[in-house]
């Protein structure tokens, strides 16, 4: 970067010295050449990796045929996502963002419309310690971290933040008043800490006992992270609601809102929209990742490869005192350190490794989901050779 160079972009993401001009597969490249493996995924973004081929090819396609003609109009190509999407889900119904924190946000308010039309006095959603929902002001309600709340009061009432994986916790603040539970299987920013599947299969019980709405943040769990398609599988569970974003486009913004029939009954003509939800562009690319990430043959390679990974990271958290633990689940992987989380990602990058730093001290790895062996040997390597200098 030029010196005295002057940004007229806000600074809220702090001094940004690397750039990347392309993208192949799973690297990066700078504007002089220099390659980087990809375990950042753009934060658990770049499902099918960068440029897939047969994502280049629908969204060209798409391009040159229609871009936008706003949700006024019936859009089949949303109509026959949102089938597919429904079809390989728990959910009846879909609403189309572009964005996480946008599903979220439509997530509440079936919530709340839910319960508005049944006339019934519940106003409270439990939510979770460490959880992250998004920066919109109901998210940040929801997540109650002075990290990202501070200074932006007064926030919205009606969240009760909890401690996670606690079931006593959770039946001492259920009452007549909770509306909803809402939880990330495995939470991303908090530092990659899965719920147990136990936990979510108590909350799902609970939920029926108590009649409260279950509404899961899927955001970065989601869309074949955890090696099914949606990770609330491994729980044998489902949810009313679930939030996905992320590896949904692959890079192209893209998010949805998926709810049951039942669940998503409040939300009639008037109660939402979104100028460019569901935009003919963002629907063409998700329904070629959907098609490519849901096939049996694409989540058992995902499942086979985490482990493969797994495996080898263990085997650093054996190694290396500094790791104090390997966790997470699929491809969404947490290495929680004594020393500072950033400096070692930082580290790892002079390497040409990229990750991702998250809560508790936490190096997040979020891959590509197309990794192969090759990848993993080659994102280990940089890994023992950062771990053995540092003292
Ligand atoms: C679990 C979870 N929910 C919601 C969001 C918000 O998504 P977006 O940044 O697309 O608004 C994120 C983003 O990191 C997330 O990890």
């Amino acid at each position: 970067m030029k010196k005295n160079f002057y940004s007229h972009i806000m600074p809220t993401y702090g001094e940004r010295n690397l750039e990347f001009a392309a993208g192949k597969g799973c690297y990066l490249y700078t504007p002089s050449g220099k390659k980087y493996l990809d375990f950042a995924g753009g934060i658990a973004v770049n499902s099918l990796g960068h440029c897939h081929p047969k994502l280049v090819n629908v969204l060209k396609k798409q391009s040159e045929t229609l871009w936008h003609t706003s949700n006024l109009y019936r859009n089949n190509t949303q109509e026959i996502f949102a089938k597919e999407l429904c079809k390989k889900t728990f959910a009846d119904k879909v609403f189309f963002t572009n964005s996480g924190a946008e599903a979220i946000e439509c997530g509440l308010k079936v919530v709340k419309s839910f319960w508005n039309l049944k006339n019934k006095n519940k106003k409270n959603i439990i939510t979770f310690k460490g959880a992250f929902h998004g920066r919109t002001f109901a998210a940040l309600s929801a997540q109650k971290n002075k990290k990202y709340s501070e200074g932006f009061g007064p926030l919205l009432g009606g969240f009760k933040n909890i401690p996670f994986n606690d079931e006593k916790a959770l039946i001492k603040n259920i009452n007549n008043e909770t509306a909803a539970i809402l939880i990330e299987p495995i939470q991303g920013e908090g530092g990659i800490r899965p719920a147990s599947l136990q936990f979510l299969k108590y909350i799902r019980e609970l939920c029926n006992k108590k009649n409260i709405l279950l509404f899961l943040d899927e955001v970065q769990s989601g869309f074949g992270r955890s090696g099914k398609l949606y990770s609330y599988e491994w729980a044998q569970i489902k949810p009313d609601i679930l939030a996905t974003a992320k590896g949904i486009g692959s890079g192209f913004p893209l998010g949805a809102c998926l709810a049951t029939n039942d669940a998503s009954k409040g939300m009639v003509q008037g109660k939402h929209g979104s100028t460019y939800g569901g935009n003919p562009l963002a629907v063409s690319v998700g329904r070629e990742v959907l098609k490519i990430i849901s096939s049996k043959k694409f989540l058992k390679n995902v499942d086979l490869i985490s482990r493969y990974l797994w495996k080898n990271l263990k085997k650093l958290e054996e190694t290396y005192e500094e790791i104090i633990e390997v966790r997470g689940a699929g491809l969404l992987l947490g290495i929680k350190t004594k020393k500072n989380n950033v400096m070692i990602s930082n580290l790892l990058r002079k390497h040409n490794l990229l990750s991702v730093p998250a809560g508790d001290n936490v190096i997040r790895l979020a891959p590509p989901l197309i990794i192969k062996k090759k990848h993993v040997d080659e994102a280990i390597k940089i890994l023992n050779e950062t771990f053995k200098k540092i003292k």
